[in-house]
């Protein structure tokens, strides 16, 4: 047969040399952003595991100083914050509270990692009695712009305990017009956002509800969140936020969003983000305990997928295990 008739694939396939020599797609350690979640508490030496996430606990500040020196020893670059506080009200005071959870987190941090950079998560819905990410109207209602001036509040009380990047999370319109004010007008003209601009309302998100305590008291996300079927809107809510001065688009969750996050890459020039979020980290971890596959190989080719997809940057809560795999 002539050696030309048919494409012979398998020719760069024979080595590990050969595939390596190809490979178009690569996982690097400053890709990946861990999360984490920090508790206010008087107990210095608090950690809680998360049963739905083996691996992840919730952590008090010193705990988490002790975990996020481990992962700086492994290369890590980049850390998410959530904050767990230990008194909720109706208006989530304890998101934009001067000595809040997170902004103790991201001072401790900031002090004993400079280099890190630091992530916050602009939401309310860890701090309110309710769980939803806004405040709530005598309907039941999330009221959309009243809740703008708290995002912002929150955004700037991060920024001003040291945060590298804000990432609100919340999903309300105008968010990032009102944050971007806000920074500015606190003179944080330099600091980024990092928007949720397309974050579906998914059940994949039902393990970090436990893990952040922070599940609706009653109804759901899906009046603010978007609809899992829809792709159009998607361009719809990413412009809008570039508009309103967004540094960098955030498609959450990321494995069932593959499309989305293509979608964006081909349609904007801004770095893109996404988030394999905790029910994708839950998946992975239950049929690798009950030997159904293999961890660390499932770990990294999702991360390839979604890499592929067209994702600069990797929001995960596997990104400790990656660095050790990377070593
Ligand atoms: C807060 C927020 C959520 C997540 C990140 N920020 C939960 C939600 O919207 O219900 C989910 C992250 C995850 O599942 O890992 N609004």
């Amino acid at each position: 047969m002539d050696s030309h008739a048919f494409f012979r694939g398998r020719r760069l396939r024979r080595s590990q040399t050969l595939r390596d020599l190809v490979r178009e797609t690569e996982i690097r350690p400053h890709d990946l952003i861990q999360p984490y979640f920090a508790v206010e508490t008087d107990d210095k030496n608090f950690e809680k595991p998360i049963a739905s996430m083996p691996g992840q606990s919730q952590l008090s500040v010193d705990k988490l100083a002790e975990r996020v020196a481990k992962a700086v020893d492994l290369g890590l670059r980049a850390a998410l914050l959530f904050g767990i506080p230990a008194e909720k009200d109706e208006v989530g005071s304890g998101g934009y509270a001067e000595n809040g959870i997170v902004q103790q987190a991201v001072r401790r941090l900031k002090k004993d990692f400079p280099a890190l950079c630091i992530v916050t998560d602009v939401c309310l819905c860890e701090y309110t009695s309710h769980g939803h990410c806004g405040l709530l109207s005598s309907q039941g209602e999330v009221k959309n712009d009243p809740t703008l001036d708290l995002l912002a509040k929150t955004a700037v009380s991060h920024a001003r305990a040291g945060a590298d990047i804000v990432a609100p999370s919340d999903m309300m319109d105008g968010r990032v017009l009102a944050i971007r004010q806000a920074l500015d007008a606190d003179g944080f003209k330099d600091l980024p956002v990092m928007s949720y601009a397309v974050k579906y309302a998914s059940s994949f998100y039902g393990p970090f509800r436990e893990a952040a305590e922070s599940a609706p008291a009653s109804g759901d996300r899906k009046a603010y969140q978007m609809d899992p079927p829809n792709s159009r809107e998607a361009l719809r809510e990413a412009a809008a936020d570039l508009e309103e001065g967004a540094d960098i688009l955030m498609v959450k969750p990321a494995m069932p969003y593959q499309d989305i996050i293509r979608l964006l890459r081909d349609n904007f020039d801004t770095p893109i983000a996404a988030y394999q979020v905790s029910g994708e980290f839950a998946m992975i971890k239950a049929a690798a305990a009950n030997g159904w596959i293999d961890e660390d190989r499932a770990i990294m080719e999702s991360l390839l997928g979604i890499k592929r997809a067209g994702a600069d940057i990797i929001i995960t809560y596997f990104a400790e295990d990656v660095l050790k795999m990377l070593q």
